[in-house]
């Protein structure tokens, strides 16, 4: 039988740095938006229960998309930062505490089930948190307030953060809210579970599964999308 698993998707940016005249997650590539991309991807996890979409409060464009009228897709209205529509949505997750949450962007229209799939298979073995992650391939530096370089970073140990982020329902949304109360930005739900000394486990993704952000993304991102399930 496959773990009860709960979706949270953040959709309520603006995408100005994609400076189109509409938020990125609405963007289609191969006759979807981004937005339902992202989300079909979770839906398609085995065990996924419910998936909640956090929206702009101005949003307009929703609510025509088909997708929408799931049963297992829920709406909530989002809050001026990322984190502020991750809680926004997680307090409307019809789930118990103890019950497995994966925070999406709907940002990140090329995730393959595969990958989450091993991300859940590793947090349920080890019964922690876990995130999927991309090893580093560039040699790194670290730079003072001058833009010399301090030091050279040690490559084998980077990682760059992706979404999904796999946490308990009830501790994640604990984390964040002490995160936003106490004013420390957490730009994704790892750092918030970071300091309160949770453990969080890297599950090495895809590069496909890149959060689309300038408009020379859109290119990368419809050719992967027309390659899914090829081993591109
Ligand atoms: N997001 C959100 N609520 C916010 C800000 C962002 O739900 N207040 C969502 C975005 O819709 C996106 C994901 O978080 O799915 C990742 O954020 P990002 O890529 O930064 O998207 P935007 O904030 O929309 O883009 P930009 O930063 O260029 O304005
Ligand atoms: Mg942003």
């Amino acid at each position: 039988m496959s773990t009860v698993l709960h979706g949270v998707i953040p959709a309520a940016g603006t995408g100005s740095r994609m400076g189109e005249s509409i938020p990125k997650q609405y963007l289609r590539l191969g006759g979807k938006t981004l937005l339902e991309h992202s989300l079909l991807a979770l839906l398609g996890v085995p065990g996924m229960q419910t998936v909640t979409l956090a929206l702009h409060p101005h949003d307009t464009l929703a609510r025509s998309l088909d997708l929408l009228s799931d049963s297992r897709v829920h709406t909530v209205t989002g809050g001026p930062q990322r984190a502020d529509s991750v809680l926004a949505a997680l307090r409307a997750v019809p789930a118990n505490a103890a019950d497995w949450v994966l925070v999406h962007d709907a940002a990140r229209p090329c995730l393959q089930v595969a990958d989450v799939q091993r991300l859940v298979a590793r947090v349920i073995a080890r019964q922690a948190g876990g995130i999927l992650a991309e090893p580093v391939v560039d040699t790194v530096k670290l730079a003072d307030e001058h833009g010399r370089v301090l030091q050279t970073l040690e490559r084998s140990r980077l990682w760059r953060a992706q979404t999904p982020q796999m946490f308990r329902l009830g501790e994640l949304t604990e984390a964040l809210e002490s995160a936003l109360a106490a004013g420390d930005p957490v730009t994704d739900e790892a750092s918030a579970m970071e300091r309160l000394g949770f453990a969080v486990n890297l599950v090495g993704g895809s590069s496909r599964n890149f959060k689309v952000t300038l408009p020379e993304d859109l290119a990368l991102a419809e050719w992967y999308l027309s390659r899914q399930g090829e081993a591109v």
